[in-house]
């Protein structure tokens, strides 16, 4: 059997059903160029038949990569594979990815269908796809809950009708390790065409197991794991890519594997998932989480000056982390940032860096160490978000103890300008109320949260608000070196994100 594992990342499909987490086109674009650069094998860049603007994000992907594979999902039905094949079609490398449920209770009660309906079904469905492209996965919906002899049935007739690639979902997160290594066992030995597709897993962390099944079933014979980064995804999210790699990495005595990723991108690529969803990192997340290198406990510090081995198994440089290094400041010229941007994997237009200097120079006036956190923010804000509706042009606030906290804004509302003023009990309560009066808003804060984006007292404030309206749920995040500015940007980020699912709505077909 080969050592290879391929690394599927769905960050951009599962991650983006995580509640919340919408990206618009321009952030998916930035993200998948940044998942090749890490070396990803397989991109599944979104659902073609869920909206208009999931096919338009595949097919601009599907245009834009060089080297990884982009596969579309799709149920089994021809209209969907049809979307899925019209929005991949001009991948270097398109895969079909169709699905069906496999489960006793998924049949009889989501799809009303018999054990030899949802044979048929996939078969014809893997059929029509192959008449596309010969790269073609078909998933077992719910496989870890389904009859293991009708699951090698499922699989060997997707084969037979020519899928390459077979996939087990542990959908409901419901999976033991051991169980789940048993089950990857299983389907290997009593799959009979087994050795003409490659077995790959996906995991959901339900009972936060999602990473040890995957790599149980690993052990077992997959080769190819599907993952998110920083375990993004519906629900409580799927296998973290960062913990996979990092543990075949650390312990190749038990994992003897081999991938095409570069780990030095994985911290960075942790921040973008971050940046452009809105979804903070949990500090304790392994490998990735801010404290997943630092030592508290004086015993631990003392051994590792010592030596970093006595408390580290792996160094914060293998995944990119190279602790907030001073890069540029108020001197800096436009050459210094174009070069090290594109270092960091921004290779921008003239007009791109254009708006970025500017802000850049702005930053430098009130911070005088721009780091790579600082650049990442900018980038973001500057031109992932060009597509907004609500832009903050200005904010002024009045605070203190003796006066009625006071905000004036100016915003352009669909390109207007547009002022106004209004109060609150603080002075972010009175930017947030006399933004969505201006914006004609009614969203509910569900959330709010502020960190310091580097170290040191003159640091820039992350903001991060929940906010939802009508049933919708977005997240908003803002970055500056003043709270309230940071707050009101991630406020307006919000509301952008809410105006983007109001009018992109989810299909059901996309809450799988
Ligand atoms: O969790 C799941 O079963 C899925 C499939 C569509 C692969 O996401
Ligand atoms: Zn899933």
């Amino acid at each position: 059997m080969t050592d290879r594992l391929y690394i599927f990342d769905t960050t951009l499909r599962d991650g983006e059903q995580s509640p919340g987490a919408s990206m618009n086109t321009a952030e998916k674009l930035r993200l998948a160029v940044q998942l090749e650069k890490l070396g990803v094998d397989i991109i599944e860049a979104g659902f073609p038949a869920a909206s208009e603007g999931d096919f338009d994000a595949v097919a601009q992907i599907a245009g834009k990569l060089k080297r990884a594979t982009v596969a579309g999902l799709c149920r089994t039905a021809k209209d969907d594979i049809d979307k899925a094949w019209g929005a991949v079609q001009h991948a270097a490398k398109p895969r079909i990815h169709t699905f069906i449920a496999t489960s006793d209770i998924h049949m009889k009660y989501k799809l009303n269908m018999s054990r030899e309906q949802v044979v048929t079904t996939a078969v014809e469905a893997v059929k029509y796809a192959k008449a596309f492209t010969d790269n073609v996965e078909f998933s077992a919906e719910d496989g870890s809950r389904s009859d293991r002899d009708f699951l090698c049935k499922v699989f060997a007739a997707a084969i037979e009708a020519g899928a390459t690639t077979v996939n087990l979902p542990d959908t409901v997160g419901y999976a033991i390790p051991e169980e789940f290594a048993e089950l990857a066992k299983y389907i290997m030995t009593h799959t009979p065409n087994i050795d003409k597709a490659v077995l790959s897993v996906h995991c959901h962390n339900d009972l936060g197991l999602a990473t040890a099944n995957t790599l149980a079933a690993i052990s077992a014979g997959a080769r190819q794991a599907e993952v998110t980064i920083n375990g993004i995804g519906e629900r409580a999210g799927n296998t973290s890519l960062e913990e996979v790699i990092m543990a075949i990495q650390t312990r190749q005595n038990f994992l003897p594997l081999t991938t095409n990723i570069n780990a030095k991108h994985i911290y960075p690529s942790s921040r973008l998932v971050s940046l452009i969803t809105g979804i903070m990192v949990q500090p304790n997340k392994a490998i990735v989480g801010a404290n997943a290198f630092a030592h508290e406990a004086g015993i631990h510090q003392d051994g590792v000056l010592k030596n970093p081995m006595t408390y580290e198994i792996m160094s914060p440089e293998t995944i990119g982390l190279n602790t907030n290094k001073l890069v540029l400041g108020k001197h800096s010229g436009r050459h210094a940032l174009r070069s090290h941007l594109k270092e960091m994997g921004y290779d921008l237009s003239d007009d791109e860096l254009q708006i970025v200097f500017k802000q850049f120079k702005a930053l430098a006036d009130k911070k005088k160490h721009v780091m790579d956190e600082d650049l990442e923010a900018l980038v973001t804000e500057g031109l992932l978000r060009t597509a907004d509706i609500f832009k903050l042009q200005y904010l002024h606030v009045t605070c203190g103890t003796t006066v009625l906290p006071m905000a004036s804004v100016q915003m352009s509302i669909n390109d207007r300008p547009l002022k106004d003023a209004g109060y609150g009990n603080g002075p972010i309560d009175a930017a947030f109320n006399t933004i969505a009066k201006m914006t004609n808003t009614d969203s509910e804060l569900l959330r709010f949260t502020v960190s310091a984006l580097t170290g040191g007292t003159d640091a820039q404030g992350e903001v991060t608000v929940r906010l939802k309206e009508n049933g919708l749920i977005a997240l908003g995040k803002g970055a500056d070196a003043d709270v309230v500015t940071a707050s009101a940007k991630a406020y307006v980020n919000g509301l952008n994100r809410l105006e983007y699912l109001k009018t992109h709505p989810r299909t059901a077909a996309q809450n799988l």
